[in-house]
C-alpha cells in the first residue's frame, strides 16, 4: 500500500513557543496513525527549528528547513547553511518554495545547486515547482515543469533520487488569493511530472513521492488525494491549527481507504 504525505510549511508565521505548542498537539492527535501508512512532516521558521527539534520526535513528525544555502560557509548574509540545519537536528530541506522563486527571484540554477548540496549533507529534498497563471494561459503548464525538475534535478544520480520529494504548487492556487488547481487538473500536471521523473530517473523515478500544494482545504483534500498520481497534501493555511489539520488528514486518509 502506498504510503501516504501530509506536510506542512508555516512559512513567517509562529513564534517559538507557538511552533513547539503545536507541534505537541499535532504529535499527540495523530499519534494513533501508522507511519508506516503516513509520512508527516512541519517546515517551521529557522528560529523556531533548534526548539522544535528537541521537542518533537521526527519518528512521528519530520521537520524540515524553508530554504538553504548551497554552500557551507561563506560571504551569504542572511543565509543558512546546511551544517548549521545538520547542527539543529533537520532532516529535510524545501528548496524552491513558490514564495522563494517569484518575491525572491530564486532562479532554477540555484534551485540546483541547493538541491545537490542538500542531498550531499543528507538531507531529503523537497523541491517545489509550479506553473504561473501566465503559464497556464499559454498552456504551458507540462513544459514548465519538466524545465523546473530537469534544471532543478541536474546532476543527481539514482541514489541522491532516493531523497527527493517533489511538491507541485501552482503559482496561481497558494495563499489567500489563490484559487485551488481542480483535483483533474492537479492529477494531469501530476502525470507529466510523474513521466518526466521516470525519464530523469529510469530505476527509482517512479517511487519520488508527488505532493499536491496549492490552497489545500477541508472541502478539496478528499477529492485530491484519491488521484492515482497524487501522493500527498502540502498544506499551507488549512493546516496551522493543529486540530484542523488532524481532521484534514484523517478525512483525506478516509477517502483513499485508509
Ligand atoms: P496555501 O499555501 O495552502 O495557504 O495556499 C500553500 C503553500 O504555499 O505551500
Amino acid at each position: 500500500m502506498k504510503k501516504l504525505y501530509f506536510g506542512s510549511n508555516l512559512k513567517m508565521y509562529k513564534t517559538i513557543k507557538e511552533t513547539t505548542d503545536y507541534l505537541t498537539s499535532l504529535a499527540d492527535l495523530t499519534g494513533d496513525i501508522s507511519r508506516e501508512e503516513m509520512e508527516l512532516f512541519i517546515i517551521p521558521s529557522y528560529t523556531s527549528l533548534e526548539r522544535a527539534c528537541a521537542f518533537v520526535d521526527q519518528h512521528l513528525i519530520r521537520l524540515g528547513a524553508q530554504n538553504m544555502c548551497w554552500e557551507e560557509q561563506g560571504q551569504f548574509t542572511g543565509e543558512i547553511s546546511p551544517l548549521m540545519l545538520q547542527e539543529a537536528g533537520v532532516k529535510l530541506v524545501m528548496i524552491g518554495h513558490s514564495e522563494r522563486r517569484h518575491v525572491f527571484r530564486e532562479t532554477d540554477e540555484e534551485e540546483n545547486k541547493k538541491v545537490n548540496c542538500a542531498l550531499e549533507h543528507g538531507f531529503t529534498a523537497l523541491l517545489c515547482i509550479g506553473e504561473t497563471a501566465e503559464d497556464k494561459k499559454y498552456a504551458a503548464g507540462p513544459e514548465v515543469l519538466r524545465m523546473q525538475l530537469k534544471k532543478g534535478l541536474f546532476g543527481i544520480d539514482a541514489a541522491g533520487a532516493d531523497r527527493i520529494w517533489v511538491a507541485y504548487e501552482p503559482v496561481w492556487s497558494i495563499g489567500v488569493n489563490g484559487t485551488p488547481a481542480t483535483a483533474d487538473y492537479a492529477e494531469r500536471m501530476h502525470q507529466e511530472i510523474k513521466r518526466c521523473l521516470r525519464e530523469l530517473f529510469p530505476e527509482t523515478g517512479e517511487q519520488i513521492p508527488v505532493l499536491y500544494g496549492g490552497s489545500v482545504n477541508p472541502g478539496n483534500a478528499k477529492e485530491l488525494i484519491v488521484q492515482p498520481s497524487i501522493d500527498g497534501l502540502f498544506v499551507g493555511r488549512a493546516a496551522w491549527q493543529a486540530d484542523k489539520f488532524n481532521e484534514l488528514i484523517r478525512s483525506a486518509k478516509k477517502a483513499a481507504g485508509r
